[in-house]
């Protein structure tokens, strides 16, 4: 039911109670008035009675006519009085009245019979009389009594039913104040509870109150208008949720793309610093992208200077593709292609080209990778040369050892002989022969150590201009008229460490070379320099240490050699020349004597444009000997009369050396290896003056020997071999005044020379 209709239904029982108890109140008042009255009317009759019942007595004993006319009046009295209370009120017991008025009527009737009674009879009457009128008297009281109880009655029924109103409004009022409380405070409190949650955000509230009324209708609206907020809101939340999720997307994308950025700049820069040149190319070879190394390789700042043009145009300079080109071999085979190019500017390179697939099996692009293998492969054939060289090397060292040996026999007793002979006899001519024979094939021999670096060596320091302009005297006299000789000096000193003999060697085969290069004449310049050679150029050349250098260069216009030629140029034995004018040992020797100066030899020449060489010597630091003129050979040969222990294993030589000293007067106690040595020096340690030890031996070789005889006793030494005397210093045996070094093939007159200079002055007798 609508709260309406209930508090108009409220209204109207409220309205209707009123009026009842108006009503009610009204009838109640009416009521007390037509009792009132009655009971005025029943105290009236009553009083009536009493008067009747005293004027009975005295009327019916007296029976006068006036009397009997005021009993009369009496008795009409009385009956109109029961007439009034009859018919005016309808509340009156009517048998009373009716009692009342039988008695009244039955009186009259008695005392109409009065007069004709006798006293007596009348005594009789007024006794009933007196009955009656109390009988009547007590009727009447009866009648007020009646009246009495009636408007008690009604006084208790109307209190029950004032009672029964007022209970009823209060029960409307309860009713009312519950109705409230269930029927609109406990919806207003929902309301309200969603009112509050409403405005805390809570949508999801609801207030579920299915009811017809105001408040269903208005929980209806509140819970239709939360919903629409909620899914108001519920779509706002999920638009705001659709943001965030969209930025976080957005921040996602953002570092992904952050992250690719990156990546792709890394790969750039991977791709960057790969010095390999790496293209992308198209069916026409056209460039799409090139690394930074591809531009590098053209001397160009950037890639993009590359990009659209041609793969032929830029490296081959060509206007049409490659004969051998892997790219187009990869379009063509769908597989990755090889191959190995030569560019118009002299270099190698290693090409690989990688197919890119489109969709299916269609290649699109070729990834193209070109590595500049010039200097690898420079390297590589240096490498090979290295190697080879330093076979021949060991095998060429070996040989002129053992060679020298004979050498030095056969030139030993040749110089004997000629010693013997005199001069003019018929067989000294043929002894000059064998001993100039024997100094050519010693100087091959000099050749061969010097290629493998076993040629012993001098170092000093020296200004390489004043070395070389120490030699001019002698190249004058070597170089031909017809070629004009010309020096640059480096304006500063340039300090070497070197061999002098070895050095001027060097100048002298390269300046014999380039003049036989000229057969017809020509330019040759000897020039000295100092370079830096840095770590770049060790790379490009593959040779050298990075560090300072003091060059020597020889340029010649002469004829120049092909690339065949100057592959083999330091190889022993190798000539170009007919038999009889070159041996081949010439480069050799530079090569070895250079290799021994840690420096390198560079060659640079063309068939027809001439040929320079170039001797890097490394640059010494420290105080330049200065070069000095060769010494005139002494005439004279020295003698002596001190005792030597000579220790050779190889027989012949050992016999040579051995009478040469004893043609000089020297005491010679031989021994066949370094064992024999020992023994012999147990057997005459007193009486020996000197110590002469070939420095290898079979079983006890001459570095034993030595130390063992000085633990004992130090005695001067001479040390001799075929090898250099930095090897000896090397094994362990400094070299002194007391000890030195004689290397093989030994003149005699080099053997006297040292002897003496050892042993020192001949002590006068
Ligand atoms: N300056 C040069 N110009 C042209 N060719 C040269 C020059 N120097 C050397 N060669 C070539 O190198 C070869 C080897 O030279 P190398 O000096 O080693 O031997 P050789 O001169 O032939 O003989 P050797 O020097 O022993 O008398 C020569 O035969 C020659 O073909
Ligand atoms: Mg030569």
């Amino acid at each position: 039911m609508k709260i309406r209709t209930l508090s108009n239904l409220l209204l109207l029982f409220v309205v209707l109670s009123f009026l009842g108890i108006i009503s009610f109140n009204l009838a109640f008042a009416l009521k007390e008035e037509t009792l009132k009255a009655e009971e005025e009317l029943a105290d009236s009759l009553t009083h009536a009675l009493f008067l009747a019942v005293q004027e009975d007595e005295w009327y019916f004993r007296s029976g006068t006519v006036f009397d009997k006319e005021s009993f009369h009046g009496t008795q009409r009295k009385i009956a109109q009085l029961i007439e009034k209370i009859a018919t005016e009120n309808r509340t009156t017991d009517r048998k009373i009245l009716e009692s009342i008025s039988n008695i009244n009527s039955t009186i009259t009737s008695l005392f109409d019979r009065i007069s004709s009674l006798t006293l007596k009879e009348r005594e009789q009457e007024i006794f009933r009389v007196k009955g009656l009128r109390h009988l009547q008297y007590l009727e009447g009281k009866n009648l007020v009594k009646s009246i009495y109880e009636k408007r008690k009655k009604i006084h208790e029924l109307f209190h029950l039913a004032g009672n029964g109103l007022t209970a009823a409004l209060g029960f409307t009022i309860i009713f009312f104040l519950f109705y409230l409380r269930r029927r609109i405070h406990g919806p207003l409190l929902r309301l309200e509870e969603g009112f509050a949650a409403l405005s805390t955000g809570n949508f999801a509230y609801r207030t579920d109150l299915r009811r017809n009324d105001e408040f269903g209708l208005l929980a209806r609206n509140f819970d239709g208008m939360a919903e629409t907020l909620q899914s108001t809101t519920v779509s706002v939340e999920g638009l705001k949720r659709e943001i965030e999720k969209r930025r976080e997307t957005e921040a996602t994308l953002r570092e992904e793309e952050e992250k690719l950025r990156r990546l792709s700049q890394e790969f750039h820069t991977l791709l960057n610093a790969i010095p390999d040149n790496l293209t992308l190319q198209d069916r026409d070879l056209k460039i799409l992208w090139a690394n930074r190394g591809a531009a590098h390789s053209l001397n160009l700042s950037s890639s993009e200077e590359i990009v659209g043009k041609y793969c032929y145009t830029l490296w081959h300079n060509r206007t049409a593709p490659c004969e051998i080109c892997p790219v187009q071999e990869c379009f063509k085979t769908k597989r990755e292609a090889e191959a190995t190019v030569y560019t118009p500017d002299g270099r190698i390179w290693d090409l690989r080209a990688v197919p890119l697939f489109g969709k299916g099996d269609e290649v699109v692009n070729v990834i193209e990778v070109g590595r500049d293998v010039t200097v690898h492969r420079k390297l590589e054939a240096q490498l090979l040369q290295a190697q080879k060289m330093e076979a021949i090397g060991l095998m060429a060292g070996s040989v002129a050892h053992d060679f020298n040996n004979i050498l030095s026999a056969i030139m030993g007793y040749c110089q004997l002989a000629l010693i013997k002979e005199k001069r003019g006899e018929p067989l000294s001519h043929y002894l000059e022969q064998i001993v100039s024979s024997c100094e050519r094939a010693a100087a091959m021999t000099q050749g061969l150590l010097a290629f493998s670096r076993k040629q012993p060596a001098n170092f000093a320091l020296f200004d390489l201009n004043d070395l070389v302009r120490g030699f001019e005297k002698f190249l004058r006299r070597l170089v031909r008229e017809d070629i004009c000789l010309k020096y640059l000096y480096a304006e500063e000193k340039l300090p070497v460490m070197v061999d002098r003999g070895q050095i001027e060697q060097v100048i002298m085969n390269l300046v014999t070379n380039a003049q036989d290069a000229m057969p017809r004449g020509g330019g040759l310049t000897i020039e000295t320099r100092s370079v830096y050679h840095d770590e770049e150029l060790v790379r490009t050349h593959g040779y050298g240490k990075a560090g300072e250098y003091a060059v020597l260069i020889i340029t010649d216009t002469g004829v120049g050699m092909d690339k065949n030629t100057l592959q083999r140029v330091f190889e022993p034995f190798f000539t170009t020349k007919s038999e009889g004018k070159g041996t081949g040992l010439g480069l050799s020797t530079v090569y070895g004597s250079v290799k021994r100066h840690e420096g390198f030899v560079n060659i640079y020449s063309e068939p027809g444009q001439g040929t320079t060489v170039k001797v890097y010597l490394p640059m010494a630091r420290g105080k330049v000997i200065e070069a000095r003129e060769e010494a005139p050979v002494e005439e004279t040969l020295p003698t002596g009369k001190e005792t030597i222990l000579l220790a050779e294993d190889d027989q012949a030589l050992r016999e040579a050396l051995a009478t040469t000293l004893k043609t000089f007067g020297y005491t010679v106690i031989e021994a066949a290896d370094g064992e024999e040595a020992l023994e012999k020096f147990d057997a005459h340690r007193e009486t020996l003056d000197l110590l002469i030890l070939d420095a290898i031996m079979p079983r006890i070789n001459g570095r034993q020997v030595y130390e063992k005889i000085k633990s004992i006793k130090p005695y001067k030494t001479i040390i001799i071999s075929g090898y250099s005397k930095d090897i000896f210093a090397q094994n362990g045996i400094p070299l002194t005044e007391e000890v030195i070094f004689l290397s093989k093939p030994i003149s005699p007159v080099a053997l006297l020379k040292r002897v003496r200079e050892v042993l020192g002055e001949i002590k006068s007798p």
